[in-house]
């Protein structure tokens, strides 16, 4: 074993690490990924050692100057990464220690544990302004294609039933709101993540008297005031993961939003709705069949939402029966994270860029949402307007319904007396019930399908978002 694995077995062991032990408990080979973070945790901790006097200015200035080239080579990746020092922390400490001596003074009133607690929160705060941004990305896109779409059409559904007929852009900004909560939930997310771990120590803090106030300050810790904000327990710093349980949570649920929305593709886009077309180079031919042309993007995009399920109940599940504080258990938290992350910026951004090389097919969408039947409920409401109770109105609507199938007639083509030969309230403007355009006017509600309300939705989300993404 070479030396460098002795660095944390150093004075209590006589051996040196088996190489299975090695190969079955580094995390280097993933958690490099913290790289940025450390260093930049490193720094902070080093001028608030040299603060409270435990490092002189010219060891504070070798050691900043070691980790800014540490920095830049493994930028250039020219660093080279060694598995017998296990994980990100010792890999940057013992180079750092090598070019600088001063170096084995960092780790003072520092642990891995406060230190890996820092590294994922500070990479979780990039991470959630990332995803947020690329949430807008995609809800310009739907509103875009909203706009391009506008003010065609197409029936809505319930149990995949035609149901009433609703614009187009209504549907699409059906997803442009859930995708709106998602955002929120990660910024809700980004106030929880964003605490000081680091003083903590292993667990039980440090008895030096450290300036977590400065450290904190320093790496971005702080209120809407610029007040630090800090961990206010030592143990629960280093053995608490549900930040990243949370953004995990966040994150499934965006996946789940966003399999949903491809769902709606995927159906769309098949021969037998044909109400969408989704441009060649977002779409997978077939090696057997020439015709084909496959939504796999959308496929891929719901099936990966599985992955991030996933995740998240690994990560519960990795975090059910620990005691306090840290147990080793927790390096399994990284590859979840990152992956569960890396797999959500996939999804929303080929989603983004498949919606904004879709179209829709009007004539398609127009003829779909031209069935009367899906005007039922409006001529319900008709009666309603003359004060039938409405469980009266659909019981009289639904014979109308019947005695349309029993003459074979689309519901509109009927005559007014008919409509009175199933109740005789009905008048000659009731006919005019049977109007698309006229459905589509009167709903004027806020947040009903009505145009002129879609209209003033795709508006205000377009400016919304337009600032936001300033
Ligand atoms: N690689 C470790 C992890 O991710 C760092 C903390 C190690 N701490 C320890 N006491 N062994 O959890």
């Amino acid at each position: 074993m070479k030396k460098e694995a002795q660095v944390s077995r150093s004075g209590r062991f006589t051996q040196t690490a088996a190489q299975e032990l090695v190969d079955f408990t580094e995390s280097i080979s993933f958690d490099w990924r913290l790289w940025r973070q450390d260093i930049i945790g490193s720094m902070a901790h080093a001028r608030m050692l040299n603060k409270i006097g435990v490092l002189k200015k010219a060891e504070l200035d070798e050691i900043i100057d070691g980790l800014e080239s540490i920095g830049d080579e493994i930028d250039q990746g020219q660093f080279e990464w060694k598995p017998e020092l296990e994980d990100v922390h010792m890999n940057i400490e013992s180079a750092l220690t090598e070019r600088a001596p001063a170096g084995a003074k960092l780790h003072t009133s520092r642990s891995r544990n406060d230190q890996v607690a820092l590294d994922m929160r500070m990479w979780l705060r990039d991470e959630i302004i990332r995803v947020i941004d690329e949430i807008q990305a995609l809800q310009s896109e739907l509103v875009a294609l909203g706009k391009r779409s506008f003010p065609t059409p197409i029936p809505g559904y319930t149990h995949l039933q035609r149901a009433q007929p609703v614009p187009f852009a209504h549907h699409l900004l059906a997803y442009v709101e859930m995708l709106d909560r998602d955002a929120q939930r990660f910024s809700d997310t980004f106030d929880r993540v964003n605490v000081c771990p680091l003083g903590s120590g292993a667990l039980a803090g440090s008895t030096l008297k450290l300036n977590r106030d400065m450290v904190a300050i320093e790496l971005g810790f702080v209120d809407s005031e610029g007040s630090p904000r800090l961990t206010q327990n030592s143990m629960d710093a280093v053995s608490d993961r549900d930040f990243v349980v949370e953004f995990m949570s966040a994150a499934a649920l965006t996946a789940v939003h966003l399999s949903r929305l491809s769902e709606d593709l995927i159906l769309w886009s098949s021969a037998e709705f044909n109400f969408i077309k989704i441009s060649d180079a977002y779409t997978t031919g077939s090696s057997l069949m020439p015709q084909k042309k496959n939504p796999d993007l959308a496929e891929l995009t719901r099936g990966k939402s599985g992955r991030v399920i996933g995740n998240l109940v690994s990560l519960l599940t990795l975090l059910k029966g620990l005691p306090m504080t840290y147990n080793r258990d927790l390096q399994e938290d990284k590859e979840r994270l990152f992956d569960g992350s890396d797999t959500l910026h996939g999804c929303l951004r080929i989603t983004a860029a498949m919606i904004a090389n879709t179209e829709i097919r009007p004539e398609n969408c127009q003829s779909a949402a031209n069935d009367a039947t899906l005007l039922a409920t409006d001529l319900a409401d008709y009666l309603v307007n003359i004060k039938v109770p409405f469980r009266e109105a659909h019981h009289i609507v639904g014979a109308v319904v019947a005695l349309a199938e029993e003459k074979q007639k689309p519901l509109d083509k009927l005559s007014l007396r008919d409509l009175k030969s199933v109740d005789s309230r009905f008048k000659k403007d009731a006919l005019s019930v049977f109007s698309l355009d006229r459905a589509l006017e009167e709903r004027k509600t806020i947040g009903s399908p009505g145009l002129r309300e879609v209209k003033k939705q795709l508006r205000k989300w377009q400016s919304r978002l337009n600032n936001e993404r300033q």
